[in-house]
């Protein structure tokens, strides 16, 4: 019998994994994401040097159409997660738990089972502070790796009455530091935050032992990410002032994930005029 992980190990560029992350944050090596819903741009993505490629719920806005993330369904990101794996050679691939998918513990067990089985994921992202730590534990029990996605949760954008930068107050900013502890606690195995000024993307990543991806977070994160479509300048109309486009002056959209990639590790991006305060 051929063990495939085993073999991997001797490979020049190992596929990524949970271990490969944890050891990017001890190292203080900056870990590069990116977002793709499909092979061709996965494989790309990966081929750039992409650390984690995730199959989000942003595909309801940028591949859909929709205004929101909230009509997308698990059948859509099990659709989307199963094309971008036959993509990916080294990224690790995550996949977004969709609203409404994972209510009680049963339900996003399941939900949960049929993303990595089906999708292929290897680890699942879901919405929410200390709200969440139940269902976290659950998966977790159920060695299901986990990314808790705090910050602006766009799943809740019509509670929120719009995509708003999060954690502005002194009491909204010690609870996200409080939540990603207890999400920590309870299993999570990434923390991912959006949306939030920079001194609270450095307290988050100081608070935690894993690995804090930051998305409009400021540069003290151990890792960035950005919705493909935004970094390549193809969603159209206004842009969050996070996102950088990548295309610009780069000849092929190869060159362009590989210039965010570069960027990311050299901490050349996010720039002060992509980060909040
Ligand atoms: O759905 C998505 O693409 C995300 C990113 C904004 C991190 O959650």
């Amino acid at each position: 019998m051929v063990y495939k992980q085993l073999e991997q190990r001797g490979m020049a560029q190992p596929p990524v994994n949970i271990s490969t992350l944890r050891a990017m944050k001890a190292a203080r090596e900056p870990i590069a994401c990116l977002t793709a819903y499909d092979a061709s741009f996965a494989c790309i993505v990966d081929e750039a040097g992409a650390d984690v490629v995730l199959v989000g719920d942003s595909l309801g806005m940028v591949v859909q159409g929709h205004d929101t993330t909230v009509p997308v369904t698990v059948a859509d990101i099990v659709y989307h997660t199963r094309v971008v794996a036959r993509g990916l050679r080294r990224a690790f691939l995550m996949a977004d738990m969709p609203f409404m998918s994972y209510t009680t513990e049963a339900q996003a067990l399941e939900n949960a089972v049929r993303l990595m089985q089906e999708g292929g994921a290897m680890m699942v992202k879901l919405e929410g502070g200390r709200g969440q730590v139940r269902i976290v534990e659950h998966l977790a029990r159920h060695d299901i790796p986990v990314c808790a996605h705090i910050g602006l949760k766009p799943q809740s954008v019509h509670k929120l009455g719009g995509f708003r930068v999060q954690g502005r107050e002194a009491a909204q900013a010690r609870q996200m530091v409080d939540d990603s502890k207890a999400l920590e606690d309870a299993g999570a195995d990434i923390v991912l935050l959006e949306c939030v000024p920079s001194e609270v993307g450095k307290a988050v990543r100081n608070a935690v032992t894993v690995p804090v991806i930051g998305i409009g977070a400021g540069p003290e994160v151990d890792g960035q990410i950005l919705v493909l479509y935004d970094m390549l300048g193809i969603t159209r109309g206004r842009l969050p002032r996070f996102v950088r486009n990548f295309m610009d002056g780069a000849p092929t959209v190869l060159a362009a994930c590989e210039a965010y990639v570069r960027a990311v590790r050299e901490r050349s991006y996010p720039g002060p005029e992509h980060c909040f305060s």
